[in-house]
């Protein structure tokens, strides 16, 4: 299968410190593809080697299947940090700036403002945009040329909720008129409600996952927090062999539909196991990210 970005075994080092270690991504056509890490996990540094912004150490990179990573580029937008802006120009002026990147019409320019939810913002001057209004020009000049491939870092960074969902709706429909998009965050409620896949990314290590398997690992239904959670955990089998449970930090997650806890509560304690927390759960999937990222 052809990805729309493929890379194997990818290493970025600045200095000794590799922000990029072994990293194998892939974006398959259609997805919204969420990055997710803490501050200096390597987010940033994947996406400059993905657009060329900076030369890898070693490992391989293909874009739409090529590996003529130029003319592969050409189909690519990006926002990479915050986008930098001439402050006394307008958002029009701004698009012209930065249309040598992509040779746009004027009138292609004004729709996509439109299309951003700049359409009404005539002479003002991008130094008084708002945080959001910022992020979505950068957005729109992102969008010249018409990219199959949007890498955006951070696009909700720093907006407030109103902000945050243009931005989200913004990505849902233009993901629905065939664009990919690659999104970093270090939120997960930010990318959560969209994204397709996700790359956990963890000091410069990346392991991928679906929505849907993310869903299904995050299906807990109970907690419990038990003196010997080993131990427990194999009682709960012998007594009951259809349970579906999983031990991760230090708890169990049951992730089978349970009618009567108390049942297992009883089993337990019987079995001399302390059982310190017994608690119901829609989700778990803030601990699955904790467990992975740290706190
Ligand atoms: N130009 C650089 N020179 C030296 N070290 C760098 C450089 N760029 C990034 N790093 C280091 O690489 C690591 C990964 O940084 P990166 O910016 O990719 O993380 P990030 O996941 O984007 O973080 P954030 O959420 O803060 O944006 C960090 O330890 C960072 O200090
Ligand atoms: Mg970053």
């Amino acid at each position: 299968m052809d990805y729309v970005v493929q890379t194997n075994a990818l290493v970025k080092k600045y200095g000794q410190k590799a922000a990029v270690d072994n990293m194998s991504v892939h974006v398959r056509k259609g997805d919204i593809y969420g990055l997710i890490g803490k501050n200096g996990a390597g987010k940033t540094s994947l996406m400059k080697l993905l657009l060329g912004l900076t030369i890898p150490n070693s490992g391989e990179i293909k874009l739409f299947g090529m590996s003529d990573l130029g003319k592969a580029r050409k189909k690519i937008g990006s926002l990479i940090e915050a986008p930098a802006l001439y402050k006394n120009e307008t958002a029009l002026e701004n698009m012209k700036r930065f249309s040598y990147l992509a040779p746009t019409s004027r009138e292609r320019m004004k729709e996509l403002l439109e299309l951003v939810g700049l359409g009404d913002v005539g002479k003002k001057k991008a130094g008084a945009f708002s945080l959001g209004m910022r992020q979505r020009l950068g957005i729109a000049i992102a969008l010249m040329g018409d990219p199959e491939l949007l890498v955006l870092d951070e696009p909700i960074n720093g907006l407030d909720p109103a902000g945050i969902k243009e931005i989200r709706d913004l990505i849902v429909d233009m993901n629905s008129k065939g664009v990919t998009f690659m999104i970093s965050s270090h939120l997960l409620d930010e990318l959560g409600k969209i994204a397709t896949n996700y790359g956990i990314v963890h000091e410069g290590v990346i392991e991928e996952i679906t929505a849907e398997e993310l869903l299904s690992k995050c299906r807990v239904s109970l907690k419990i927090g038990a003196s010997d959670p080993k131990k427990a955990n194999e009682l709960l089998h012998e007594s009951f062999p259809q349970l579906e449970t999983r031990v991760e930090g230090g708890m169990i997650h049951v992730l089978s539909e349970v009618s009567d806890p108390a049942q297992l509560n009883k089993l337990l304690v019987s079995s001399g196991i302390g059982v310190y927390e017994l608690s119901s759960e829609g989700t778990g999937m803030e601990d699955f990210f904790i467990e992975r990222l740290g706190r």
